[in-house]
């Protein structure tokens, strides 16, 4: 028999793009398709998701497409998050608030340049026990480039936790064996997410091939070397997060400029299962993909009717989502795994 795992409960999802509108409609339903039953929703839409009212009106809409889902919700940081969004957003479920330093990535034109001004924000995220979601990487310029942008930003990292010793902390899609140090040299209220494909990939296989680049980008062998070893090291800092982040083909195909993400979605626990097994490492997967995050977090969710089975049987990942240029190709697309995920409604 088919070597089996069927996970306790299906896998949360720390960091999950699905953007609005048709996209929104193609790839929520992919989040189940996944093995995931809990996802952690990114406000970058256009325009970012700023007030309380587009954040729980855009809840909607997800819950509209598959409400069997728990989305977990967050604010966009801006100088619109005052302090008293901050109580109002804790009053109205919304668990943390996203940090993009200002043109590091995907509609992040409206972040932040400098964090100082947002200190009385992050001081009542703290006194609310709401968390920080930072996207840690410098912006190009100067002696800061792509490669070196993620290890620039551990000071700052540092600076916030100790400002701010009980506010959570996380360090979005940790990408270098620097990051991965800083996050433990921290306390115990910084974490971080890592990718499933961050698990994979390394510079080699970005330059060149714009559906394998992301922000933060891949970086050394040593470095996802690194991320597989916090990964699989049963350390509860680190959770997953896929950072699955949809781009129709027009925008990842442009000669100039592609738009960065990495689709992983619909095989999330598949690429996963994936690296943990040829690490020998399955016996970290469950507390991986199913237990930190959800502890770190603290979340109450749905009840689910369904049951996530990985099997130790080929398949192959689908050339794309969607129709023509508008659809989405997913991470390894064409290609095998050795796992397959099968949904069991009970
Ligand atoms: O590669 C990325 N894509 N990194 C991000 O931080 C944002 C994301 C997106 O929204 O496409
Ligand atoms: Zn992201």
């Amino acid at each position: 028999m088919a070597h089996e795992i069927t996970l306790p409960r299906p896998a949360a999802d720390f960091h999950v793009h699905v953007r609005d509108g048709e996209m929104m409609k193609l790839v929520v339903p992919t989040i189940k398709q996944g093995g995931v039953s809990v996802a952690y929703i990114m406000p970058n839409l256009v325009p970012p998701l700023t007030t309380v009212d587009a954040v729980l009106a855009y809840k909607s809409r997800l819950e509209a497409v598959d409400d069997s889902i728990t989305y977990i919700m967050t604010l966009y940081l801006s100088p619109a998050i005052t302090p008293e969004v901050i109580h109002a957003a804790r009053q109205a479920g919304i668990t943390g608030v996203k940090c993009y330093p200002a043109g590091v990535t995907t509609n992040s034109e409206h972040g932040v340049a400098s964090y100082a001004p947002f200190y009385p924000t992050f001081a009542a995220m703290e006194q609310e026990d709401m968390v920080l979601n930072l996207h840690g990487e410098c912006p190009s310029s100067g002696h800061v480039h792509l490669l070196n942008a993620e290890e620039e930003f551990i000071p700052t990292l540092k600076d916030l936790h100790s400002r701010f010793p009980r506010l959570r902390i996380v360090l979005e899609h940790c990408t270098s064996a620097a990051a991965v140090r800083a996050v433990l040299e921290c306390g115990p209220t910084v974490a971080a997410t890592i990718t499933a494909h961050h698990l994979f990939l390394t510079i080699d296989q970005w330059a060149g091939n714009s559906y394998n680049f992301c922000k933060p980008v891949a970086k050394f062998p040593s470095d996802r070397d690194a991320l597989l070893e916090a990964a699989t090291s049963g350390n509860p800092k680190f959770f997953f997060g896929s950072d699955s982040a949809p781009h129709p083909i027009t925008a990842k195909e442009k000669a100039k400029g592609a738009s960065a993400g990495v689709f992983t979605q619909t095989h999330a626990v598949g690429y996963l299962t994936e690296a943990f097994d040829k690490l020998g490492k399955l016996d970290k997967l469950v507390p991986f993909v199913c237990e930190y995050g959800r502890d770190f977090y603290k979340i109450s969710e749905k009840e689910t009717s369904w049951k996530v089975v990985m099997t130790k049987q080929e398949s192959i990942v689908e050339s794309q989502i969607g129709e023509g240029n508008s659809g989405v190709v997913p991470f390894k697309a064409g290609e095998k795994l050795s796992w397959t995920t099968t949904i069991v409604e009970e």
